[in-house]
């Protein structure tokens, strides 16, 4: 806050743009915080939400439900393959605390006792909350709350980039791999394993290499352990499919969903589960195996609305298509990229792509410049007209997602010219 002097006042968003008080525009080459999906005032979106709330605004769902909610859920189920029931909250972080919850209490419910324990991946994120904090450690984020976190099992992940001298790519892959079966044949108290899928995002976009998550997922049904994925930044096409765990042949037993889908407008997210997980929360009300949880703000029939809009149009617009095509434009700047000295690594997949910056490409030496990273890119890339964020020492492309490959070429073409020029303001 102290470097912040100031800050650009958004005063309008027209399509891929955002423009300030000062009549500036920015390519919002961060989709508003990975969320935006057709850009700013889209006409057919906006309609949903203004017809929306000329009928009801927001009404509890605590003994009631309301129209679009209902309609919301059955569109979620229909898309997502093993899915059965939608509970509704509303940001990433408070739906993977009810993921959490669910998983937790399902084994309660029908009586297994000893099953507590959740595992992870090292270096996930799951939000800022504190059950979200302690199952997507990030030690540069939450490093100051860790004693206040509960203990997790973490495994490591396969980044590419970083292994661990003395292995092969396919080699830690299956080191991986074989140090969770190892954990579970030995563990009878593991509840379940919770996961990102596809990527991870925040932890510096690393892409799974193919059969991974799968192989995950055969484990937690081989040793009985329930199989959580996280698609709120990475499902519903970032990564070019509308389903990630689809993509992955890895159904899981709960799944989260945020972000994208509202089309970045209103605040909404959704944990999934399937008909088992559901089944195990039936009961006498004595029995007290109903989950005790629930938002003031649940199932917001306006927000519903929206998604319901943004959901149809996915489909009417053939937007996954559409980004299987587009996304091909970042692969066409893969060697100017790797071309400037302090590029390390490129990571993409679909509409997300990480630039790792090193100052030594030998020794792969993240950049920590003194000042912050993010303020230094973030004020360069606006001299070029775009609106970036890195994490840590990745910059960090995550346009929204119908961008056209015009205003993708601008972005990439933007993003090239902010890193020469901040290259000598950040070794
Ligand atoms: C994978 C993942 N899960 C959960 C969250 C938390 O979502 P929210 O910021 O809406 O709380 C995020 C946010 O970036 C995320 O990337």
């Amino acid at each position: 806050m102290k470097e912040w002097n100031s800050f650009d006042k958004i005063i309008k968003g027209k399509g891929m743009w955002l423009i300030n008080s000062k009549g500036n525009k920015m390519l919002d080459g961060v989709a508003s915080m990975w969320c935006n999906v057709w850009g700013h005032s889209n006409p057919e979106l906006i309609r949903a939400i203004t017809n929306q709330s000329k009928k009801l605004q927001h009404s509890s769902m605590f003994n009631l439900t309301n129209e679009p909610a209902e309609r919301l859920a059955e569109n979620l189920v229909n898309i997502s393959p093993g899915m059965h029931k939608v509970f509704f909250s509303d940001n990433g972080s408070t739906a993977m605390e009810i993921a959490i919850k669910l998983a937790v209490q399902y084994w309660k419910n029908i009586g297994e006792k000893k099953k507590i324990k959740i595992a992870t991946i090292e270096n996930g994120y799951h939000g800022d909350t504190f059950g979200a904090m302690s199952v997507g450690y990030v030690p540069e984020f939450f490093g100051k709350f860790k004693e206040q976190l509960f203990s997790t099992i973490q495994f490591p992940v396969p980044n590419k980039y970083r292994i661990p001298s003395g292995f092969t790519f396919s080699d830690y892959q299956n080191y991986c791999i074989e140090k969770i079966e190892k954990k579970f044949s030995k563990n009878n108290n593991i509840a379940a394993f919770i996961m990102e899928s596809g990527a991870q995002v925040a932890g510096g976009v690393i892409i799974y290499p193919k059969g991974f998550q799968r192989k995950i997922s055969q484990l937690c049904k081989k040793y009985d352990v329930l199989f959580v994925l996280d698609e709120i930044a990475t499902g519903l096409g970032r990564l070019g499919s509308m389903i990630q765990y689809e993509e992955q042949k890895s159904t899981p037993d709960i799944v989260a969903y945020g972000k994208m889908l509202t089309g970045g407008y209103l605040t909404m997210a959704v944990t999934m589960t399937n008909k088992k997980i559901y089944d195990s929360y039936l009961g006498e009300f004595n029995d007290c195996k109903h989950l005790f949880h629930g938002h003031t703000y649940t199932g917001n029939p306006i927000a519903a609305a929206v998604a319901n809009e943004n959901l149809k149009m996915y489909k009417t617009k053939s937007l996954i298509k559409k980004i299987q095509k587009t996304s091909k434009v970042f692969e066409k700047f893969y060697q100017e990229i790797s071309e400037i000295d302090i590029v390390g690594d490129i990571r993409h997949k679909g509409m997300l792509m990480g630039i790792e910056l090193v100052t030594n490409r030998k020794k792969k030496t993240p950049i920590h410049p003194k000042k912050s990273i993010n303020k230094i890119f973030f004020e360069e890339g606006k001299k070029q007209g775009i609106y970036l964020r890195t994490l840590g020492n990745i910059v960090m492309l995550v346009p929204p997602l119908a961008i056209s490959e015009k205003e993708l070429n601008l972005l990439l073409n933007g993003v090239i010219r902010t890193i020469k020029a901040a290259r000598s303001k950040v070794i």
